[in-house]
């Protein structure tokens, strides 16, 4: 392979059979020539790497790469016609074989097929090939990704007798209320010989025992050119395929010439399922299903472009795991075993054509009435028809047959000009079975569906309650950016409230992280900007909005995802009585498939757990089941009903006892029990500024200066690095970034990090001494000492008081409010307690929502339970640093080493924390994002801990605008929280 910068450096004789490949490089195929350290990996979203100026490209800029190589030709292929197919070649190719030019071809992701019959000799043979990174193709492949280019699907050879099978169509369609199945196939047989003759066609449907179900055959005269054969039967109480139920027969179709020698034989699967839209819902096999989607890009953290088959199966068996049921295959077609895999397993598919215009412009984005931008957009003018109609023809003709694809998509965001009303019609016309949709139709005909991106709950209600003309499936939503996925469950309780909202796709499933190494050999994900691409147009990290890493490892937000996607729900559940009722949100499936459990919690503790006896219950079906709860007196604690149904057998791609839905209820109320005070004597000293309480129990200390706490002491040293300090603010996310928050929340920013002390004073009973005036040292009189710390924010914005009740005991209790708070303010990111402990504190035991991360919203799969971790696995490392790690409804926490000694923290209301051996700033990339990833955040020799009030919730819309829901934001007002830190020894 030969790789040049530009067009005119590229080798020009390089297709002579005669040409030399001295000195050039060895590369294999299929890859990604920039991923082979050719030429640099270019991420960019909307806008184009060259001058928009269709449908040229400068000559300089552009990238070539040539590959050459020799093969050898079978000798039994003679007087066969031999084809030359390339699955997916990314940039604009030129083809030649043994000297000759035998093809060009555009369209990265269709196949290329040719007959190169004529240009072959018998032995070895030579092929040349030479792809352009840009050509006016790249104009109509604007897509959000990584812009790589290369030979980056199979290249294979095939040969064909000339009287052979060409194509076939198959119709696989239920009839008489979805019993039976109607089959059919149209096989097209193409003669290439000088002379008709006769062949036999046989066709068989095979069941999944390989049983004979049908079986045609006809005898015909194959002309010259092609002829059709057609044959139809229907299939009595046919096996319906769904998602569900991915039931799968086979075609067998065989060619056998006069002496009935069988030719030419193939078998395809055949599924059948009808698609169809009716009073406004989308159907499949007369269910209106939900389609619990997410977009899926071609990306391999370490290959590019190139899927494996392997990467393809452990991505549909994880979004089997998580109740994920519908693929988009965003924005172009996948290679072929991707759909073999999708039939087989069970998952609706929108096949997308490969055409996205972004750059040009799109509609629902300002297209729409900008005539000007129209004038010079490949939509709209004739001259680029044909490159759009052979888009969508390729696509269909080689995806047709699969049943998992339930609907075609003309392309993403590319306008809506008359060559999309053409590929509409053209598809339409084509098929009868299956709907199209197109997000930039959305206000226009030429869409079946109307498949919105990132329209928020409001409008989505609006267009339910006006009069609704199509169903409602959102192409894109839940942008999955770095710290995300919040409100999923608030979409989905608005998709289950109306029969016309029918589900989405998640933007989307995998970061587009591409591994990468520091010089010192750590490896990361890079992202736009990163292997020497700083200077070329980039998006940043703007590609790394999936829920699961590049590596296919989860991202916190996918059980949240699990969750609310599940399709096996309970509600209701009655402590007293036993009952809770399931709901099967399934179609297809009866729960007695499934086998469920329960187990019953006393604060954080299992107190027993049983098996629910197998029950049937109809897709759609609700029922109340009884489960043998024990009595339990809701007055002495708090108790935690716990329910989970996992696969009582082996479902596709998931193995028996596979959990899929889970639910927790709770009843009862935790009450917090506080150390009870002793009646020892509490000693105060100052000295040089620092005030010592101490006690038999504990020694704490304040610097007077600052009305910090700076050191703790329960008998086993200072456990404090540094003490006590109110916190307004989190590292900024991608979705806070989205919204500018470090400018708009700035204010709570600069609160954090300037407080003035006002005041520091310390009450002993009635007495109030102001602290800057004490020194020496006296008992004091009762046996709790109340400091009070005062600061002033920045600009008069507000104050807030630090109480600190400091117990003989040990417990500190610590109370902050916001007080004097100036009208006008923008909300708070947050409401809390920072404080950093010594490293060996560093196990954590806590009874909240856990295991996970979780945030305020997304947090309905993060059970209430009693949980344990070591620090460092609290931090999870999104690929550009930001917030993480937190835990909400937590109504105790401890610190403790590995002896066991440490802290509490219990609240008389619930708390969130977190807790990292990184500062929070360590996280924060400042007032802009910085070009930052994981490898920048170091490990500390400390363990630092947020005790909040609460966090604002982490949003899940956009990332480019959209704040968390507003009843998760945090208003700026007067408010009080407080916490007990109490030694554990
Ligand atoms: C959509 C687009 C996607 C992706 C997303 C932002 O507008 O269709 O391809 O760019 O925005 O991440
Ligand atoms: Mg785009």
């Amino acid at each position: 392979m030969s790789y040049t910068d530009s067009v005119q450096a590229r080798p020009t004789d390089f297709y002579k059979e005669d040409f030399s490949v001295k000195g050039w490089d060895t590369i294999s195929v299929p890859s990604n020539w920039e991923i082979e350290g050719f030429g640099l990996p270019i991420y960019t979203n909307v806008k184009y790497v060259f001058p928009k100026n269709p449908p040229f490209i400068p000559h300089n800029m552009n990238n070539v790469g040539t590959y050459k190589r020799d093969f050898d030709i079978p000798n039994d292929w003679k007087n066969k016609d031999i084809y030359l197919h390339f699955a997916g070649v990314s940039g604009a190719m030129y083809v030649y074989i043994n000297g000759k030019m035998v093809g060009y071809n555009e369209g990265s992701k269709t196949p290329a097929e040719y007959n190169i019959t004529k240009y072959i000799k018998s032995g070895k043979n030579q092929i040349a090939v030479q792809v352009l990174r840009w050509s006016d193709a790249s104009y109509m492949e604007d897509q959000d990704f990584w812009r790589l280019s290369g030979i980056e699907r199979d290249v294979y050879l095939r040969a064909d007798n000339p009287i052979a099978i060409n194509d076939f169509r198959i119709g696989s369609d239920l009839v008489n209320a979805y019993k039976d199945g109607a089959f059919s196939i149209d096989v097209k047989i193409k003669n290439t010989s000088n002379a008709p003759e006769n062949r036999k066609v046989e066709v068989k449907l095979l069941d999944s025992n390989k049983k004979e179900m049908l079986t045609f055959n006809r005898t015909i005269n194959v002309t010259l050119g092609i002829v059709n054969v057609s044959f139809e039967g229907l299939l009595k109480d046919v096996k319906p395929w769904t998602a569900e139920t991915p039931n799968l027969y086979t075609a067998t179709i065989a060619l056998s010439n006069s002496e009935g020698k069988i030719e030419q034989a193939t078998s395809v699967k055949v599924g059948f399922r009808n698609i169809k839209i009716e009073n406004t819902q989308f159907l499949v096999n007369g269910k209106p299903i939900l389609i619990k989607g997410v977009n899926l890009h071609d990306h391999d953290e370490s290959t590019g472009h190139v899927i494996s088959k392997e990467l393809t199966l452990k991505d549909l068996k994880l979004m089997k795991e998580n109740n994920v049921n519908a693929i988009r295959t965003s924005h172009y077609p996948k290679n072929p075993f991707f759909y073999a895999m999708t039939d087989k397993y069970g998952f609706y598919v929108v096949d997308e054509a490969n055409i996205e215009t972004h750059g040009m412009g799109t509609t629902n984005q300002g297209l729409d009435n900008n005539e000007e931008a129209k004038k010079i957009h490949p939509a709209y003018l004739p001259e680029w028809k044909a490159m759009h109609m052979d888009r969508t023809v390729r696509m269909f003709e080689r995806d047709k047959n699969h049943p998992s694809i339930v609907t075609w998509s003309l392309g993403n965001e590319a306008g809506n000009g008359e060559n999309f009303f053409a590929t509409y019609a053209w598809l339409k016309e084509q098929d009868m079975t299956r709907p199209v949709q197109y997000e930039g139709a959305t206000n226009y005909e030429n869409t079946d569906i109307q498949v919105p991106m990132y329209m928020r709950i409001p409008e989505m209600i609006k267009y339910a309650k006006n009069n609704p003309k199509r169903p409602l499936i959102q192409c894109e939503y839940a942008h999955a950016m770095g710290n995300s996925l919040g409100n999923f469950k608030d979409y989905w309780d608005v998709i289950r409230e109306y029969d016309v909202m029918q589900g989405g796709f998640i933007w989307d499933w995998v970061d587009q992280g591409l591994l990468a190494k520091t010089e010192d050999g750590q490896s990361y994900w890079g992202y736009g900007g990163d292997f020497g691409a700083e200077n070329i147009q980039n998006d940043a990290n703007f590609c790394i909005n999936g829920i699961v890493n590049a590596d296919r490892s989860p991202h916190p937000g996918l059980e949240e995802l699990k969750k609310v996607y599940q399709n096996i729900h309970f509600r209701d559940a009655n402590f007293k009585t036993g009952q809770v009722t399931v709901v099967n949100e399934y179609f297809f499936t009866n729960l007695n498939n499934f086998n469920f459990t329960w187990s019953l919690f006393k604060d954080g503790n299992q107190l027993v757990s049983d098996n629910i006896e197998t029950f049937d219950l109809e897709p759609g079906a609700a029922k109340t089941l009884i489960l043998n709860l024990p009595k339990v007196d809701l007055n002495s604690g708090e108790y935690a009903l716990q329910i989970l149904a996992s696969t009582k057998n082996e479902l596709p791609l998931l193995p028996k006892g596979y959990p899929l839905a889970k639910e927790e209820f709770l009843a009862g109320t935790f009450t917090p029990v506080f150390k009870k005070n002793t009646d020892d004597v509490i000693a105060v000293s100052s000295q040089a500024n620092i005030l010592t309480f101490k006690s038999d129990a504990f020694e704490a200390s304040f610097d007077v200066k600052t009305g910090k706490l700076t050191a703790l002491d329960y008998g086993n040293g200072n456990i404090l690095i540094q003490g006590i300090q109110p916190n307004f603010w989190r590292a900024t996310t991608d979705n806070d970034f989205g919204f500018n928050m470090p400018k708009v929340f700035e204010p709570w920013k600069k609160a954090t990090d300037n407080q003035t002390l006002l005041s520091i004073q310390l009450k002993d009973g009635n007495k109030v001494t102001d602290l800057k005036a004490v020194d020496g040292s006296r008992n004091l009189k009762n046996a709790s000492a109340y400091l009070q710390v005062l600061y002033q924010l920045p600009n008069e914005m507000a104050k807030i008081k630090v109480d600190y009740k400091i117990d003989a005991s040990g417990q500190l209790t610590v109370t902050n409010s916001l007080f004097d708070v100036k009208e006008g303010l923008p909300n708070m990111p947050r409401f809390g307690n920072n404080f950093i402990l010594k490293n060996d504190y560093n196990l954590v035991n806590w009874y909240g929502r856990g295991p996970q991360e979780n945030y305020q919203d997304r947090n309905t799969a993060a059970f209430v339970g009693n949980y344990k971790a070591n620090v460092k696995d609290l931090y999870f490392a999104y690929v550009r640093p930001q917030e993480n790690g937190y835990k909400t409804d937590v109504r105790w926490v401890t610190f403790t080493n590995e002896n066991g000694k440490g802290i509490k923290v219990l609240g008389p209301k619930l708390l969130s924390f977190s807790a990292h051996h990184q500062y929070n700033s360590d996280f924060d990339a400042g007032e802009t994002k910085k070009q930052r990833h994981t490898t920048d955040i170091v490990t500390r020799d400390l363990v630092n801990i947020n005790i909040d009030n609460m966090q604002m919730g982490v949003g899940g819309d956009t990332s480019w605008g959209a704040r968390p829901l507003e009843k998760y934001q945090i208003k700026a007002k007067n408010m009080s929280y407080s916490y007990s830190i109490m030694p554990i020894d």
